[in-house]
């Protein structure tokens, strides 16, 4: 690596994890078979991969949480592990286990402790951070954490991962089980941590957040990466039209539509080919367009269709 280049973030080689299960220890459960992928300094980036993909299992390993069985990783520039580095980076656990009894603001302090943060410095943060999360100050100082509600635990979370000013910010499904305005609130809580130039992974199976926020994804499906890319070089630009309309189509015209739907006198269906041609065909018959929309492929779809040919062994 040449001097002018900042280093990456997070570096991993190779990575394998085999789980050993079972009362002997001899039933092994490859969950990572050699993943390799890097992180930028700013960037936010999508670890994305339906259940059991290896998600979490590659966050710990990086956390240090886990022991990997194979291949190397790099955090902040040190080989994993490293106490130094923890101090710098932040995490929201897939379930966090919180204590029950303590408020969030007790919460809050003794994770600040575990930082060795001194109370003077605790005692600014921990409003702010409760502001910024949008929590309730008094609520956080009287309410014990197991009368809280999911989307509030979540926030204290966040709040959690962030006590230490981090650099870099390690969340496991920051969305899951929030409702829609419960996720729109995390959304927004890491598009401004984002804004201020904190490198982010996180790991989703809400393709729909990941679309709105990251700038890199990678799809993890059994334990093997099947691609990774800006969301602009994955998401084939190739323009593609909904049409709708009614009266008798010319053949021609049909061959130029997929998804083709006839309903009595209405049809619908995608152009794939040359938009004007199909207009040029339209305008010589008794068929009427009432709907041409330009259709973006979504990366619910494509990470569908990825997962798809990788099950049907192409
Ligand atoms: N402690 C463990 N012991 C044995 N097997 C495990 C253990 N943790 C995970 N696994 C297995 O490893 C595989 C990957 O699990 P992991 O939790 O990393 O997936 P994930 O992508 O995070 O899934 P999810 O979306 O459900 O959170 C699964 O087959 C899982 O059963
Ligand atoms: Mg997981």
């Amino acid at each position: 690596m040449t001097s002018d280049q900042p280093e990456s973030i997070l570096q991993v080689w190779e990575l394998q994890k085999t789980y050993r299960t079972g009362f002997w220890l001899n039933k092994t459960v490859p969950s990572l078979k050699g993943v390799t992928l890097s992180v930028e300094p700013g960037e936010t980036f999508g670890l994305l991969g339906p259940n059991g993909a290896g998600k979490t299992t590659l966050l710990k390993i990086v956390l240090g949480i886990v022991r990997r069985s194979g291949g190397r990783a790099k955090l902040l520039g040190m080989p994993i592990g490293d106490r130094a580095t923890r101090a710098q980076i932040g995490y929201l656990p897939e379930n966090a286990y919180y204590y029950d009894y303590l408020t969030a603001w007790e919460f809050l302090s003794f994770m600040g402790g575990l930082f060795e943060l001194p109370g003077g410095i605790l005692k600014e943060r921990i409003p702010q951070l409760l502001d910024w999360v949008g929590l309730d100050l008094a609520t956080a100082k009287t309410k014990p954490l197991k009368q809280y509600s999911k989307g509030m635990l979540q926030r204290v979370g966040m709040a959690q991962a962030l006590i230490n000013n981090p650099d870099v910010i390690f969340l496991d499904e920051p969305m899951s089980g929030l409702d829609p305005t419960g996720r729109y609130r995390m959304r927004e809580i890491i598009l401004a941590l984002k804004a201020q130039g904190k490198t982010i992974f996180f790991n989703s199976h809400i393709l729909a957040d990941v679309e709105q926020i990251c700038d890199r994804v990678a799809i993890l499906h059994q334990g093997e990466l099947l691609t990774s890319g800006s969301l602009a070089e994955l998401l084939p630009k190739t323009e593609q039209y909904q049409v709708q309309g009614y009266g008798m189509l010319p053949e021609a015209a049909k061959s130029l539509m997929t998804n083709l739907e006839e309903m009595g006198d209405r049809w619908s269906g995608q152009l794939q080919g040359d938009r004007q041609a199909f207009l040029n065909q339209l305008h010589n018959s008794s068929a009427t367009l009432e709907q041409l929309t330009l259709h973006h492929q979504s990366l619910e779809e494509f990470f569908l269709a990825q997962i798809q040919d990788q099950d049907s062994g192409s």
